[in-house]
């Protein structure tokens, strides 16, 4: 008989990091209050958040959440559907609807479950998902269930309306189809092309979610993400994102016509038969909401911020790929040499950021991801830079 912990047994990936000292993962921080962290005793410059607008320490998302336990306890121990519902999350799905200007949003108690549900529940025999290949893998994960129920997916290359209409080409009049696209992707900070790849996709009655997981907060007129970016919002039907970048919490939300998130919300088994948003978490990601309507120079510092890292960077040489962001890649496209420079980031210049491999990105396209805050100073900037000189010239990358 075989054995199931075979696998467990072969796989070396992480016992050859961890013995070369080269492993990036699961590092555990003492502390991580903004724009520097505490690792390992030692206090570090924090290029690897998602913490965008710095609101994880704004004392009104702390006392709010604080507050919420207080009053509310620490759980409602149980699903939206039947015993976790409090006022709360309607409240928040109020505000995100209207934040939004869409007729209803639905609170999940985390972003991968909205991409899950929206798949799950909208998905099956007879549909057909469009996405690239770099979509997220919770989206991956949607379409897994999506293609259980009978749909079946095509892949188009991002943000180019060539590929994207040969694959509307292909469909069959009998189909109905959902383009699924992240806003902002996540590891390169590249903005996904509404204005270009929403004609075609009308043009076929094709609907249409982005997930702005990564927009919210960073781009568009009060942080309202991509689609409010590009003046297409009445063109988009669903917007789905995650309350743990900038609204400083957990959890996660989807924004639509009403009828459509009713549907969802009857049919999606990771809505359904999942505990809700604890209080204190949807009470942090309410108060972060209008902390962000309230003092919008964090938006705008933190635009600022990803304009002189890409400046300064693509002034030295580096390769930054496409982003337009304050998510800034710097593409090195070999593995090893990727770690070795994420290592030499943290040990030798104190700079904390998230190195991209195989089989988490496509094989040449290995990078290291750095992220923006608006919290971050000139001189935490500064730092930065002088570190990826140094580091550039000594592996040969400028
Ligand atoms: C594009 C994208 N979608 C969805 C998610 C999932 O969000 P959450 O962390 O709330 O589960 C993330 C976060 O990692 C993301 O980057």
């Amino acid at each position: 008989m075989s054995d199931l912990w075979e696998k467990v047994r072969a796989f070396e990936a992480a016992r050859e990091a961890r013995r070369a000292g080269t492993y990036p993962y699961f590092r555990s921080f003492e502390l991580n209050d903004g724009p520097e962290a505490v690792l390992d005793g030692r206090r570090v410059l924090m290029l690897g958040s998602n913490n965008y607008l710095g609101l994880t320490t704004h004392p009104k998302v702390r006392a709010a959440a604080t507050e919420a336990i207080g009053t509310l306890g620490t759980s409602m121990t149980g699903s939206r559907f039947v015993n976790g519902t409090m006022a709360l999350h309607e409240e928040l799905e109020e505000r995100l609807a209207e934040f939004y200007g869409y007729e209803a949003a639905l609170v999940f108690t985390t972003g991968y479950q909205v991409n899950l549900a929206v798949c799950a529940a909208l998905l099956g025999e007879g549909d057909v998902a469009l996405i690239d290949r770099s979509v997220h893998a919770s989206i991956y994960d949607g379409i897994r269930l999506a293609l259980a129920g009978g749909a079946r997916f095509v892949r188009y290359r991002r943000n180019s309306v060539t590929s994207l209409q040969r694959q509307l080409d292909r469909l069959q009049e009998s189909e109905a189809a959902l383009l699924i696209a992240d806003g902002v992707y996540s590891a390169e900070g590249e903005v996904c092309d509404l204005p270009a790849l929403l004609p075609p996709l009308e043009a076929r009655g094709v609907r249409v979610l982005v997930d702005d997981a990564h927009g919210l907060g960073m781009l568009g007129p009060g942080g309202r993400g991509t689609a409010h970016h590009f003046g297409v919002e009445s063109r988009v039907d669903l917007i789905g994102g995650t309350f743990s970048k900038s609204l400083a919490s957990t959890g996660g939300f989807l924004v639509g016509r009403a009828d459509v998130l009713d549907f969802v919300r009857h049919h999606a088994p990771s809505f359904i038969f999942a505990a809700s948003g604890a209080p204190s978490t949807v009470a942090a990601a309410l108060a972060a909401l209008e902390v962000m309507q309230e003092e919008p120079w964090r938006i705008e510092r933190l635009q600022e911020n990803g304009r002189y890292v890409v400046e300064g960077l693509r002034s030295l040489g580096f390769d930054l790929g496409e982003t337009s962001t304050a998510i800034v890649p710097v593409f090195i496209r070999d593995d090893a040499r990727t770690l070795h420079v994420w290592q030499e980031l943290l040990e030798e210049h104190g700079v904390y950021t998230n190195p991209f491999v195989s089989p988490g990105v496509q094989p040449g396209r290995a990078l290291i991801r750095t992220s923006y805050m608006a919290t971050h100073t000139r001189d935490h900037l500064d730092r930065a830079l002088d570190a990826w000189t140094r580091v550039g010239r000594r592996h040969g990358l400028i």
